[in-house]
């Protein structure tokens, strides 16, 4: 199955989401129940237009070694650094093709296949994290479920849940709270103290990862809370309108905090040359959401192996055009306008 179809097929299978060949959040806006941004719709498309103003530096002469893609993130080894990103509720936001329990279970067998590992989501509903966390038993823990800043309770019993499960990693979109959708929700989601934050983090038996950090202060408190790592993210520009994009703060991040914690980033990243651009400001891997979704409605298991094929073949290529044999070659030399 070749990409096109691919996307042909999801655009039949999809509500609110056009499966466009580029997802640069034009023509969902601001859609939300649905992929869209928050207000002006415009954190989505800051987000991937800021990739696009980062060039590449070419340089073809040097040696010639065998190139690999691999990379070792929270203890396991993967094929590339990548990761899906988690989608929550996504009856909700892509219409009735799929269930929770289906979405999940395709998504985390077909990135387990792939060499590479799913973020799940969470959402008002309870069904939609213990969907994802029996995705994850079914495959001996390979994924990540991530948890909404719910208030301590509730955070501590989803906290049980995951450990339970036996994920490789927990998460929390601790940005959630500017979900229109949440607001007024029984568990409401909320800020958390730093002394909350420290808690949450010694609650996880496994490496905790927070997601939806976008300054340098406030990758510091994470880290002096004691987690593994940060996702650099504006949710895809759901949670507050005006964010800069996530590549235009990943450098200031990443001399911040980067040699205390795994730096990951997403928004808009749309190819393996956007994940070397990522890689050369210093991120350790990526996250990618909105496209595995597209992938998965036009191909189910295919399509998202084939995504994560072409992610992989896109990075190779830049890896190799620029004399980067491995992963810890890439570096802030190998770009322009860092
Ligand atoms: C429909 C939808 C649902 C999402 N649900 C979640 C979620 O449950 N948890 C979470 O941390 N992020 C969630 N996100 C945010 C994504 O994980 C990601 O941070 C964001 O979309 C940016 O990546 P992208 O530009 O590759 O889509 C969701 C995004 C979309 C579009």
């Amino acid at each position: 199955m070749v990409y096109a179809e691919i996307l042909a097929q999801a655009k039949k299978n999809m509500k609110s989401c056009c499966a466009c060949p580029i997802c640069d959040g034009r023509a969902c806006g601001s859609t939300i129940p649905g992929p869209g941004a928050k207000g002006s719709g415009d954190g989505a498309r800051r987000n991937y237009n800021a990739w696009r103003d980062i060039r590449i530096a070419m340089d073809t002469i040097g040696s010639n070694e065998p190139l690999s893609t691999e990379t070792n993130l929270f203890g396991r080894r993967f094929a590339l650094p990548l990761f899906a990103g988690p989608v929550g509720a996504v009856q909700m936001h892509y219409g009735d093709y799929l269930d929770e329990a289906t979405y999940d279970q395709i998504l985390v067998r077909a990135c387990n296949r792939a060499g590479i590992a799913a973020y799940t989501g969470d959402g008002a509903n309870a069904q939609i994290m213990e969907a994802g966390l029996s995705a994850i038993a079914a495959e001996n823990g390979i994924s990540i479920p991530t948890i909404k800043p719910w208030d301590m309770q509730t955070v501590e019993q989803k906290i049980d849940q995951a450990n339970n499960a036996g994920a490789f990693a927990i998460a929390m979109d601790i940005d959630a709270a500017g979900l229109p959708f949440l607001r007024g929700n029984a568990s409401s989601a909320g800020r958390k103290s730093p002394e909350e934050l420290a808690r949450i983090v010694r609650m996880s038996h496994v490496p905790f990862i927070v997601k939806g950090i976008m300054t340098p202060a406030a990758a510091m408190k994470v880290r002096d809370a004691g987690a593994a790592g940060i996702v650099v993210s504006n949710h895809g520009g759901r949670v507050l309108d005006g964010c800069p994009a996530t590549a235009e703060v990943l450098c200031s991040i990443v001399d911040a905090v980067g040699n205390d914690m795994t730096i990951l980033v997403d928004g808009g990243i749309r190819s393996g040359v956007d994940i070397f651009r990522a890689l050369a400001l210093g991120a350790d891997g990526v996250l990618v959401a909105r496209p595995f979704v597209t992938a998965l409605y036009g191909g189910q298991e295919v399509g998202v192996m084939a995504l994560a094929k072409k992610f992989q073949n896109e990075l190779a290529d830049a890896m190799f055009m620029c004399g980067a044999h491995d992963i810890a070659g890439i570096n802030r030399d190998m770009i322009f306008n860092a």
